[in-house]
């Protein structure tokens, strides 16, 4: 078996990807996937706790595909890696629930995490939904099912690991050492919008997605927020907060010319024109091999499919296996095995009375 320490890490299928999650998870995991052995889960889940409606969860099949398309568009590989449906694997249910009672209402209902998703979903303190209050307990399951020792996650997600770790303490504390205690790994930038919001997000129309065509890519940069001061292209302009800068700085490995484009934005030499077609040019740079890796995998019918179910299948078997400890450090086993084994001996007692007796059973 492996040695390598483990990670456990995802998201909820709600769409295609864009260079937001890029910036902020995928190019991460990507460099992570040699050095761990990565667990990266589908969440629909976590999807039903403020969407769960008939047609939502009809959308999780091809959103999930389409997430994993965009995965493996930028390099995460599963050869390496196990890509899995979260609804697929049983355990996550059972354990969630046992770590339910080790997790305190008050705790859960302070995190501003939870408050966050309950105002997007419209829902007030009438409407909370009891699964939505138990979303980082999920989580929790999620990261220790597979008994993960570092989680990346972004900053909104961080205190759903805290929870996690003291939820393993407490499972440890009760009933043996189980869980792995994890870390947090808290993931890096996130990206502006082309609007120049401060998050890049597909609900708000800002963003631009890792499957994007060329003619759209152009059609978004060249519709970006910049210098609103800036009329015309001799006056000075801001660099700071400019996104079409913030963009070139993530993703033009020429960092000296990016610099001396700043210099003379700021100067007021060089139109935004004259700016946007280098960030053009560098986004082709960047999203000409993932159009690629996407086209490729998706040419070939069913594999996105296939690589779901085969890391399924093996979450599975890790799931099962943590869970057989689980119910035995619990002493639930237990208490099934001793009513089991009264109950078989009672009936091999009656087959053997039935063996002596089969003329008085088939009068009676
Ligand atoms: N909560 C994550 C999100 O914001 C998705 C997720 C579910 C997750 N389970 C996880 C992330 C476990 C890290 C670890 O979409």
């Amino acid at each position: 078996m492996s040695e390598k320490r483990r990670i456990l890490t995802g998201d909820r299928p709600t769409g295609r990807l864009h260079l937001g999650h890029y910036v902020g998870s995928l190019k991460n995991r990507v460099r992570l996937q040699d050095e761990y052995e990565c667990y990266f889960i589908i969440a629909d889940l976590h999807m039903l706790t403020t969407k769960n409606s008939r047609e939502d969860i009809e959308a999780t099949a091809d959103n999930a595909r389409g997430m994993v398309l965009d995965y493996l568009s930028v390099g995460i590989d599963p050869q390496k890696s196990t890509i899995f449906l979260q609804s697929a694997v049983p355990e996550t249910y059972e354990l969630q629930l046992l770590l339910g009672n080790l997790a305190t209402v008050p705790r859960l209902s302070r995190l501003p995490s939870i408050k966050d998703m309950a105002r997007a979903a419209h829902l007030d303190e009438d409407t909370m939904p009891f699964g939505l209050l138990g979303y980082p307990v999920l989580q929790a399951a999620d990261i220790l099912l597979p008994r993960a020792n570092l989680v990346p996650v972004g900053k909104d997600n961080q205190a759903h690991v805290e929870i996690t770790r003291e939820l393993a303490r407490r499972f440890n504390n009760l009933y043996g050492e189980v869980f792995p205690i994890p870390d947090d790994l808290v993931e890096g930038a996130t990206l502006p919008g082309t609007d120049g919001q401060a998050k890049m997000s597909k609900s708000l129309g800002n963003a631009i997605l890792l499957s994007d065509d060329p003619a759209t890519v152009r059609k978004k940069v060249n519709g970006m927020y910049t210098d609103p001061n800036r009329i015309r292209a001799d006056i000075p302009g801001n660099v700071e907060g400019n996104p079409v800068f913030t963009y070139l700085d993530h993703f033009d490995p020429d960092t000296a010319g990016v610099e001396a484009l700043k210099a003379r934005y700021r100067e007021g030499s060089v139109g935004d024109v004259e700016v946007k077609a280098r960030l053009i040019e560098t986004l082709e740079t960047f999203l000409t091999p993932v159009r690629e890796r996407a086209a490729y995998a998706a040419a070939q019918s069913g594999l996105v499919d296939q690589i779901i179910y085969e890391g399924t299948q093996r979450m599975r078997q890790e799931g099962s296996d943590t869970m057989r400890i689980v119910r035995k450090a619990m002493g639930l086993s237990s208490t099934y095995n001793r009513i089991a084994r009264k109950a078989e001996e009672r009936a091999k007692k009656l087959a053997a009375e039935a063996a002596k007796a089969p003329a008085a059973t088939a009068e009676a």
